[in-house]
């Protein structure tokens, strides 16, 4: 079997939890980073699968769902949905570890602080375009044009104008982004995040 992209539907989501945490550290498996498998996919990807499906696509091979791209059309509606319908369940989950002073806390504990103090992307970002995303693949399906044809679906389903922030270390795929055509925006804060758009 080819490998084939297609939109996301409801039985992917636990491949959306797995994709998210096997490149959950700079685009590397963020396994050995986390006592609890499922936080990372909590913040960065099932949201986007459960609200936002028409903006979801997952590349599948002969074993599999190996890749995705998520995200939304309207960057400032989908955080107002999060307060109002995804962080309320899982704020009562994972207790909140601000008390942790920030060099202390461990990824969990990082992660649990975004689910209670989830920041906003900037705004500065969000006027240039609205849209935003995420997209990640196993090792196995990289390197083969397949992040290319999934950021062709996604961007197709938001009219070409997207922003999406990268950690900063991830030079890698920013690499691909610059070659898809991003371009990068400096000196937007924070200094940990590559901001970059494309079609604005
Ligand atoms: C980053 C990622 C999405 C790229 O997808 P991919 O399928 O591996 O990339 P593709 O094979 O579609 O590459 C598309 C184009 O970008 C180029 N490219 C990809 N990665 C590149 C790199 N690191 N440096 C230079 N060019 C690169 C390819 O040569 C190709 O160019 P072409 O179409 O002109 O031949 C994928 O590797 C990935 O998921 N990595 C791990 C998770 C991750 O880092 N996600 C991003 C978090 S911000």
């Amino acid at each position: 079997m080819m490998t084939q992209i297609r939109p996301y539907r409801p039985d992917d989501l636990p491949a959306l939890y797995e994709i998210c945490l096997k490149t959950g550290d700079n685009g590397s498996d963020g396994t050995h980073l986390y006592d609890d498998r499922r936080i990372i996919g909590e913040i960065f990807a099932a949201p986007y699968g459960v609200l936002e499906p028409r903006h979801a696509f997952v590349a599948e091979d002969a074993a599999g769902v190996a890749g995705y791209i998520l995200g939304t059309a309207d960057t400032r509606a989908f955080e107002a949905r999060l307060e109002a319908e995804w962080w309320p369940a899982l704020r009562a989950r994972y207790p909140d570890a601000a008390h942790v002073p920030p060099r202390e806390r461990t990824r969990d504990q990082w992660d649990a602080y975004l689910i209670h103090h989830p920041p906003a992307n900037p705004q500065a970002v969000v006027d240039l375009a609205p849209a935003h995303l995420h997209i990640d693949l196993l090792p196995r399906l990289q390197g083969q044009g397949v992040g290319r044809r999934l950021m062709d679906a996604f961007l197709d389903t938001v009219g070409g104008r997207a922003h999406l922030g990268c950690q900063a270390p991830n030079v890698r795929a920013q690499r691909f982004y610059e070659v898809y055509g991003f371009r990068r925006l400096d000196g937007v804060p924070p200094r940990s995040v590559v901001w970059m758009v494309i079609g604005a």
